[in-house]
């Protein structure tokens, strides 16, 4: 009888009641696999990891991480992934990895000031050779997982991309981990602005990130009781805002809170530029329009307000229980989709199922909220302001 022992080695065993002899008669081919973070971090990256080691080691899968998302691809920063490094890293927020929102190995910074650089995709594969990685997983958001479609595209890389951002907008999946527990964040925000808004009698305004889309401020501001929802997908005009505060003011409610997402604009304007970061795959920082809401909203319409940018504390800290189960579950499918040879594919969440879809779906097109998307609508039938 041949068995496979804890070392991949497959072994003959003489069995007559008793153990009568055993030796080693070959080995199992062990396919061996990479993984990088790209992109910004987010709650639930450490748990992806967590679940890709643990999937895979016990296939019989090296995993080697690759340091700082593709960065580290160029720069040939390789740590193999064992079963007893990741103890712990379940609640931990950030990625062991690291990350870089910054690094396209096919357009690369030769320094940091470059807004131009080289193409360096053959210095990556040829890393990915010599530790004899076939089969490359990118936890990304929309910019690393385009990266990884050029990598699948130009060279035939093997590829298996795990959806990850904050702002819930790839396309083909319902779900991002990262999202649920930034949603937590910014619902907990809105539940302590409440208070000095109405102890002051003020408009207090919180702008939470999402980029192009708004689906943390339609969630965040539907589970934190928000009066007017701004999100990017439908451009506000001022007076709209200001009926829906005067209307709360004439019901005796002396204050009112706005949630407003970074990509927000009133019609006819434009999303509002924080900063431009040079060598990213999408340079444009969005931020700021919060604060241009609070100083309108107190200028034109006589009423305190103040705004709380939330920033990257969306981004930070533990994942909540349904990141951790869903990046848990996004882990075991990839490794799944590696042992069956399905690559060029993303795993993705479709009715509550994880499936997978290939990864040209997923690239250049952001998921964003349909303006009649049934959250909306149950924001409207309860009175929520959208700003339109
Ligand atoms: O994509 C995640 C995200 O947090 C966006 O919501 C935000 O616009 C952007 O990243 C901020 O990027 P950075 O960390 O480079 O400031």
């Amino acid at each position: 009888m041949k068995v496979v022992d804890r070392n991949n080695r497959i072994m003959e065993v003489e069995l007559d009641k008793k153990l009568i002899a055993i030796k080693q008669v070959g080995a199992v081919e062990m396919k061996t696999i990479g993984i990088l973070t790209g992109g910004g971090d987010c709650p639930g990256l450490n748990a992806v990891i967590r679940s890709v080691v643990k999937a895979g080691t016990s296939n019989g899968l090296t995993v080697w991480g690759i340091k700082n998302g593709f960065g580290g691809l160029i720069e040939n920063e390789f740590i193999q992934l064992l079963p007893e490094q990741i103890s712990g890293l379940l609640p931990r927020g950030g990625t062991i990895l690291g990350t870089t929102n910054r690094d396209n190995p096919f357009n690369y910074r030769v320094s940091r000031d470059i807004a131009h650089g080289e193409d360096q995709s053959p210095r990556a594969m040829q890393n990915l050779r010599d530790r004899g990685i076939e089969t490359l997983l990118v936890v990304g958001g929309d910019g690393s997982l385009r990266i990884a479609y050029e990598f699948w595209q130009k060279y035939k890389l093997p590829i298996v991309g795990i959806p990850k951002t904050i702002d819930n907008d790839l396309p083909e999946t319902e779900r991002t981990f990262g999202f649920d527990t930034a949603v937590s964040i910014a619902t907990e925000a809105l539940d302590r602005l409440h208070t000095t808004a109405e102890s002051h009698h003020r408009c207090m305004i919180l702008e939470v990130m999402g980029r192009y889309a708004g689906w943390i401020a339609l969630h965040a501001g539907i589970a934190g009781g928000a009066d007017c929802i701004l999100i990017p997908e439908i451009p506000f005009m001022l007076e709209a805002i200001a009926a829906k505060i005067q209307q709360r003011r004439n019901q005796g409610k002396q204050f009112s809170i706005v949630v407003v997402a970074e990509g927000a604009y009133p019609v006819g304007g434009e999303m509002t530029i924080a900063r431009v970061v040079a060598g990213s795959t999408d340079t444009i920082r969005l931020g700021g329009i919060g604060n241009k809401l609070a100083a309108r909203i107190e200028e034109e319409l006589g009423i305190e307000s103040r705004c709380t940018v939330l920033g990257h504390l969306q981004r930070g800290g533990s994942p909540t229980a349904y990141d951790r189960i869903l990046a848990t579950r996004y882990g075991a499918a990839a490794v799944k989709a590696v042992l069956a040879g399905n690559t060029g594919t993303m795993v993705a969440l479709q009715a509550n199922s994880i499936v997978t879809v290939p990864i040209s779906s997923v690239v250049g097109k952001p998921r964003l909220v349909p303006v009649d998307h049934e959250l909306i609508l149950a924001g409207r039938s309860i009175g929520v302001s959208f700003g339109d």
